[in-house]
């Protein structure tokens, strides 16, 4: 089975927060977060619910794609800080939309958006549905510890979606691997007030992470994804036109550029504005080069996203959306 995309949209928070803003209550500054991450500036929500940003990016998707929500079989959304714990904020966009197709959730943190393009691709596969709804969503600002600077700095809130259709050229290749490891990237989940549970040893809902361990994990296992793609394929990775990895940090971005021997002019570089919005960033980056009109029909895109899990998925696509006039 083959899946296109057809149309993409995305949603950010009003308030832009600069690494400024952020050193007036951290012991941090522009120089070490722009150095060591590449980030400048990130959205975070105020007043916005994850469900509007999610349901105004899925609007976004449908106008783009020219399709009317009662023409979608599926909707899809790849999140870890949806507005509820239930139900999935795929129903919560459903309802939003006035959709009455399944609607679920899918949890791979970063990687997110390509785990949840493998599945809309597997329910084509199964003639399930003919039109995915690949929505995006996360708030990761409610997941961080404020405190912390060493994680509260580097990432964003946002949404992005894509309409995705069965039959097409892609994927190309396609790649989803688990190694397993809960402790280096971990928001432990709600504790609860069972009279019949423990306390011992709880811990609150935010954000830990082993970042140096992060980091290597993710350039050596980009490293590993690309030499299958290579190999398994039979594409050189100087025949791919874009590269759209998850941006988690600019360094790994360099890193990748230099190990693998990819232009950095093809790699998507969203992340100085926006950091880290986990799933949401890979769409967000293909809504934005589309609109830019950076994209062209029959070029070729990779997209890569990794994170905890630890998650890794990648898959060539071929650009099949025909530029609006
Ligand atoms: O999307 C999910 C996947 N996440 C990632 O891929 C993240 C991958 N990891 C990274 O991007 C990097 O490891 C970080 C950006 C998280 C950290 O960069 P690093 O170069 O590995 O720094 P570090 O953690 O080794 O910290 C170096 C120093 C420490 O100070 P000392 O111990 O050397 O005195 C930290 O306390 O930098 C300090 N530091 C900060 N200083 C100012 C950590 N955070 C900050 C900060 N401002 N915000």
């Amino acid at each position: 089975m083959a899946f296109t995309i057809v149309g993409t949209g995305s949603a950010l928070p009003k308030r832009k927060v600069t690494n400024d803003d952020l050193s007036e209550f951290l012991d941090t500054s522009d120089e070490w977060i722009s150095t060591r991450t590449g980030i400048k500036t990130r959205y975070v929500c105020t007043d916005e619910s994850l469900d509007d940003l999610a349901a105004e990016a899925s609007e976004h998707a449908l106008a783009d794609a020219g399709i009317e929500v009662k023409d979608i079989d599926l909707i899809i959304c790849s999140t870890t800080s949806g507005d509820h714990l239930m139900p999935a904020e795929a129903c919560a966009i459903a309802e939003r939309l006035g959709a009455s197709c399944p609607a679920f959730d899918v949890s791979a943190a970063c990687a997110g958006f390509v785990f949840a393009l493998d599945t809309a691709d597997g329910w084509f596969c199964r003639g399930r549905a003919r039109r995915a709804l690949v929505v995006s969503a996360e708030k990761m600002s409610r997941l961080l510890d404020w405190e912390d600077r060493s994680t509260c700095v580097l990432f964003g809130d946002g949404a992005a979606a894509a309409v995705v259709e069965a039959g097409g050229k892609s994927p190309i290749w396609s790649h989803l691997v688990t190694k397993p490891d809960v402790a280096s990237l971990d928001v432990p989940g709600l504790q609860g007030t069972s009279p019949f549970g423990s306390t011992e040893d709880a811990q609150p809902s935010k954000l830990l992470m082993k970042g140096r361990k992060i980091f290597h994990f993710a350039v050596s296992s980009i490293e590993e994804e690309l030499k299958a793609l290579e190999g398994e394929s039979g594409i050189a990775l100087s025949d791919i036109d874009h590269f759209v990895f998850h941006q988690a940090n600019e360094r790994i971005l360099d890193a990748v550029a230099k190990r693998c021997g990819i232009d950095p002019s093809k790699m998507a570089h969203t992340i100085q504005e926006t950091g880290n919005i986990s799933s949401a960033c890979i769409p967000l980056a293909l809504d934005r080069m589309s609109r830019e009109g950076s994209l062209h029909a029959g070029e070729l895109v990779l997209i890569c996203g990794f994170g905890a899990g630890l998650d890794i998925g990648t898959t060539l696509i071929r650009w099949n959306k025909e530029q609006d006039a």
